[in-house]
């Protein structure tokens, strides 16, 4: 299975060293196991609901990298990504990648809410509704650590690199990750920007403060 240009992009986001690092939702397990053959971290944890992929995932582990192979230690879990169990005083980065934006803000919060007075860094990955995504995060009290755009297959994903430890703001339509330099990232603006003004017609959204947020983007990027 191929390691796609997202989860490379994510890959390289990984700098810090830390005890553990959740690949919530994760499928295959290749970003895990790609985290794990560069020991990127203590303690690498697979985590996802199906039985299936889990079970297929912690054989093909046990084959690949048992204990006297690999110095990281790795563990599967069955279990919704919800209800990890995190070390508390150890340092974690929790990854969730390739899940809509309800369902991934759903988890942070469940995530963030079991563990109030631990530090947590996440990396996220929505598909779509990162504007939605930026302000939930926002409302959670999170800052930013770093973030990047990435087009994979026509589509554009935003990774959001974020810490409860941060104070840099969130921008709810994304800051370091822009290079208008880039004819790819001046089309994923417009893309969105049409994408809102479409949203415009149910008039159930707020979807006229987000065309306005990122209309003053797109202004600030032409002066
Ligand atoms: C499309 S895959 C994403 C794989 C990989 N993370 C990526 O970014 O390419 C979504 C995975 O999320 C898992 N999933 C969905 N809801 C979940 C939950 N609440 N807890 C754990 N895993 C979940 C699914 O079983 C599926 O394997």
């Amino acid at each position: 299975m191929k390691f796609s240009k997202r989860l490379q992009k994510i890959d390289n986001m990984i700098t810090s060293n830390y005890d553990h690092i959740w690949d919530c939702c994760c499928d295959h397990g290749l970003l895990g196991v790609n985290l794990l053959k560069r020991n990127a971290a203590k303690n690498i944890h697979f985590v996802d609901i199906v039985e299936k992929l889990i079970r297929d995932l912690d054989k093909q582990l046990k084959q690949e990298f048992s204990d006297n192979v690999s110095k990281t230690r790795w563990k599967t879990y069955c279990l919704d990504a919800a209800e990890i169990p995190i070390q508390t005083r150890e340092s974690n980065l929790i990854i969730i990648s390739g899940v809509g934006g309800d369902l991934l803000i759903d988890l942070v919060q469940s995530i963030r809410s079991a563990h109030k007075n631990q530090k947590l860094d996440f990396l996220l990955c929505p598909v779509y509704h990162n504007y939605k995504v930026r302000q939930a995060l926002t409302t959670m009290g999170f800052g930013l650590i770093n973030e990047s755009l990435v087009k994979e297959n026509k589509q554009f994903y935003e990774i959001i690199h974020i810490s409860t430890q941060s104070k840099i703001p969130i921008s709810l339509v994304g800051s370091l990750m822009w290079d208008f330099s880039r004819q790819s990232h001046k089309e994923y603006l417009k893309q969105t920007i049409a994408h809102y003004q479409r949203k415009l017609k149910n008039s159930t959204t707020n979807a006229n403060k987000i065309v306005l947020d990122y209309k003053n983007l797109q202004l600030s990027a032409e002066s």
